[in-house]
């Protein structure tokens, strides 16, 4: 029986992902460092210590999610600690941050990309969630976090005042339906030992954005990893950033 607690982080081998998979690794915690290219998970993981074994996850794979839960329940027989982190801010590669901004727009975006961009945002979490949740419940303390983005509040973005709700298109809503995903969660175990909360890391410097983010990962990852190590008396049901409560 492994005493030390086991997380599964999806999208693992770059950006916000592999901050968290680095934290968790140094409060101790045994990291499966998810990567749908496995050999970008195995030199992700390269020189992050014992704690971090990297696994092929596609979240948009039944096959792969199945795998990677048959594995976790051989060797570690439980989880306790899902970071559905993993995440696209659009369906095609390239182009500049502002253009992706634009085609992102629900009047001008094809609906196959918007379709593409919920496959991984909204059902890749469902889909990982309910793989994941026979092994959570066998933790004393299973904890889910979404790496989410208060720039898909709904409350937020209906007020007029807010200079950046021209941005909510496809990937903003597609996050807002990932809140929506995780706080369904968080009811349907309210009753359980599994806390399920939404982090947002702020506007953090990475590839989703072409690296025009403000924020380092180091900032990024603080808040998922707080909810992820919260003790039986945190919340669930939440959706928070380093500066406390955000609007769903
Ligand atoms: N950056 C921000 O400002 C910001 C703000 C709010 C929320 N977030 C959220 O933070 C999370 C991480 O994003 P990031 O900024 O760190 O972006 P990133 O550097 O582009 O990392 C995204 C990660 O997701 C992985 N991924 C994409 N599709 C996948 C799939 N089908 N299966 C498994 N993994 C997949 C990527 O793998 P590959 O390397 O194979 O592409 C990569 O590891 C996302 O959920 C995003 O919505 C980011």
């Amino acid at each position: 029986m492994q005493e030390k607690r086991i997380a599964l982080v999806t999208g693992g081998n770059k950006g916000i992902g592999l901050e968290i998979v680095k934290s968790l690794a140094r409060h101790d915690v045994i990291v499966l460092l998810g990567a749908r290219k496995l050999e970008e998970g195995k030199s992700a993981a390269e020189g992050l210590g014992e704690n971090v074994h990297p696994i092929q996850l596609d979240v948009t794979d039944q096959t792969s999610i199945n795998a990677a839960a048959d594995r976790i329940r051989q060797e570690f027989g439980r989880l306790d600690i899902l970071m559905n982190n993993a995440g696209i801010s659009r369906a095609r590669a390239g182009g500049s941050f502002q253009e992706a901004v634009s085609t992102n727009l629900l009047s001008a975006a094809p609906l196959a990309d918007i379709r593409t961009v919920f496959e991984t945002n909204v059902f890749g979490v469902i889909a990982v969630t309910q793989a994941m949740l026979p092994l959570l419940r066998e933790s004393p303390a299973g904890r889910i976090v979404l790496t989410a983005s208060s720039g898909a509040s709904m409350k937020l973005n209906s007020d007029p005042s807010n200079s950046h709700r021209n941005m909510f298109g496809n990937y903003s809503v597609s996050k807002t339906a990932a809140h929506a995903v995780t706080l369904a969660f968080a009811l349907a175990l309210e009753s359980t030992n599994i806390k399920v909360n939404a982090a947002c890391p702020g506007f953090t410097s990475t590839a989703l954005n072409n690296f025009n983010g403000t924020r380092s990962v180091e900032e990024g990852a603080r808040e998922p990893v707080r909810l992820a190590l919260i003790g039986p008396e945190g919340p669930t049901g939440t959706f928070s950033d380093e500066n406390g409560p955000v609007p769903w």
